[in-house]
């Protein structure tokens, strides 16, 4: 269909334009995870969210060549202290000062970063950390508060903890949102914090994830989980709902209420849908899921119990082929980018329907157009299990399993993707492509439609060193030169 271009549609796109940017200050975060072998340049993928407009990025950890990338651009950042710090966090208010010190105070600075929250802990009341860190966090959290208070940034930065939707939730006999309470065991101590937070003018974060509901619920309404309406909407009261998205944070709004806090502010700091690892986990149901949100989020409207913008972060920008599989082989699989920073689908981030492609991150450098696979002249494949195994417990097969992208490629297959992938993250070294005398190197790309076999990006390529190093000595020489001269004059 040819659509027909009137000046009401001009108008009409300038005003969503208009919209975009005075709204861009509640626009779309990103998530941005390095737990992957091989990481692309921090400066590039800055360069790339620029371009694709994300104005708002979270962080795992203070990176400093992240943080570094960071300077001088006005994408607001969370910044967030991992989990393992907490008890010390917890226990020394000097810990929490000095890591304010190195990893706020030195970037924090008009022009350089624009550091907004601090996030204190990732899910620390998640249930399958068994109370771990159940009594540190709130003290943990008043002392990086304090800390940034001390360091002159109480007003512009906030400490808040990104906690998991399983702090939360409704009694399996009313599965209503306004039913919704904290979890017996955590409720105390999660209203604790909140009264923290609330004082201190801070958000409750939270990660809602309909993909795991999805995925550990076989009797889960699918359509529910997306946003384009669903057959079996649930009807609390008055209010309707449409997808689980919004059922879950008016459950979280429902909790804050009765806990005394209905206005308290809300940031979703994870939501996304991964693209291979599960048989729900593909590219046309992460598009659906992701355009459906930014559309969602871009609308303004809010959820039935809490209008208004919501303010949210997707996870995640770039896949993490290091991350654990233990809640699943989709864990690898999240991001809206590939590894190499090849958007995986389109997604349009301003709402303008266009369907523009995202950019992908410029200026990538790959290892050879080389394959490791196994060897089609091979007869006795006896060893090939264990060797398949090995390959896979270091490397990444998730993408052989049911349900996923490579999942129909066969046994020989799977040894090829298997030692492929070895291959690949072990940097293509000859020596890590023999398998018991199975595997061979090859040019031809055994990639098909479905299945992708990468090939890694470099992680400097040893032309692009040596460049380097004779560029580093002429520097060096340079600065000699420039030394000598004002020693002489
Ligand atoms: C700053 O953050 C990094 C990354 O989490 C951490 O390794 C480092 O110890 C922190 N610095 C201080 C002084 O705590
Ligand atoms: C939590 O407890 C279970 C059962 O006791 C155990 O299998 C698991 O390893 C524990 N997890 C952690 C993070 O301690
Ligand atoms: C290939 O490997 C996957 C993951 O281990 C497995 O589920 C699948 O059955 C294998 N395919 C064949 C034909 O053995």
């Amino acid at each position: 269909m040819v659509k027909s271009r009137t000046p009401f549609n001009d108008q009409w796109t300038i005003f969503v334009t208009f919209m975009a940017i005075i709204s861009s200050g509640y626009g779309i975060g990103v998530n941005w995870g390095t737990m992957a072998t091989h990481q692309l340049p921090p400066e590039k993928v800055v360069q790339m969210m620029k371009a694709n407009g994300f104005d708002k990025v979270k962080l795992f950890e203070a990176d400093p060549r992240i943080l570094t990338a960071l300077i001088g651009t006005d994408i607001e950042v969370m910044l967030a202290i991992p989990n393992v710090m907490l008890p010390q966090m917890s226990d020394d208010p000097g810990f929490a000062a000095s890591w304010v010190d190195e990893n706020v105070t030195s970037y924090f600075y008009p022009g350089g970063v624009y550091i907004k929250y601090v996030a204190v802990g990732n899910e620390p009341f998640l249930r399958t950390y068994n109370d771990t860190y159940l009594e540190c966090t709130l003290p943990a959290l008043q002392n990086v508060q304090n800390a940034l208070n001390h360091a002159g940034f109480g007003s512009q930065i906030k400490a808040t903890v990104p906690f998991n939707a399983d702090v939360y939730n409704s009694p399996a006999s009313n599965p209503v949102p306004s039913a919704g309470d904290f979890r017996p065991e955590v409720r105390d101590i999660t209203i604790k914090i909140i009264e923290f937070l609330y004082s201190n003018d801070a958000p409750f974060t939270v990660n809602i994830y309909p993909f795991l509901s999805l995925y550990s619920n076989t009797y889960f309404p699918f359509d529910y989980a997306f946003f384009d309406g669903s057959k079996n909407p649930i009807r609390d009261g008055d209010k309707i709902y449409a997808n689980v998205f919004d059922a879950n944070f008016d459950t979280l709004v429902s909790s804050l209420g009765k806990s005394g806090y209905p206005e308290m502010k809300i940031i979703v700091g994870e939501v996304g849908w991964p693209t291979d690892g599960d048989k729900n986990a593909n590219i046309e149901n992460a598009k659906r899921y992701s355009q459906g949100l930014v559309q969602h989020i871009l609308s303004g409207n809010g959820t039935p119990n809490r209008k208004g913008v919501i303010e949210a972060y997707l996870f995640s920008l770039i896949d993490e082929n290091a991350k654990s599989i233990a809640p699943g082989s989709f864990e690898r699989h999240w991001g809206i980018f590939e590894y190499d920073g090849k958007p995986k689908y389109e997604l349009d981030l301003f709402g303008f329907r266009e369907n523009k492609g995202l950019v992908a991150v410029k200026g990538v450098g790959y290892l050879h157009k080389e394959w490791c696979v196994l060897d089609p002249k091979a007869d006795d494949l006896g060893e090939l299990p264990k060797n398949v195994d090995y390959a896979c417990s270091l490397s990444d097969c998730t993408a052989l399993g049911y349900g996923s992208s490579c999942n129909h490629i066969g046994v020989k297959g799977n040894a090829s993707y298997a030692f492929n992938m070895y291959y690949q993250m072990k940097n293509q070294n000859s020596w890590d492509c023999d398998f018991s005398g199975l595997a061979v190197v090859t040019d031809e790309d055994p990639s098909d439609d479905r299945c992708e076999f990468p090939v890694m990006i470099a992680r400097g390529n040893p032309a692009g060193l040596l460049h380097r190093g004779v560029f580093g000595i002429l520097l060096g020489v340079l600065e000699g030169f420039v030394v000598f001269l004002l020693l002489v004059s």
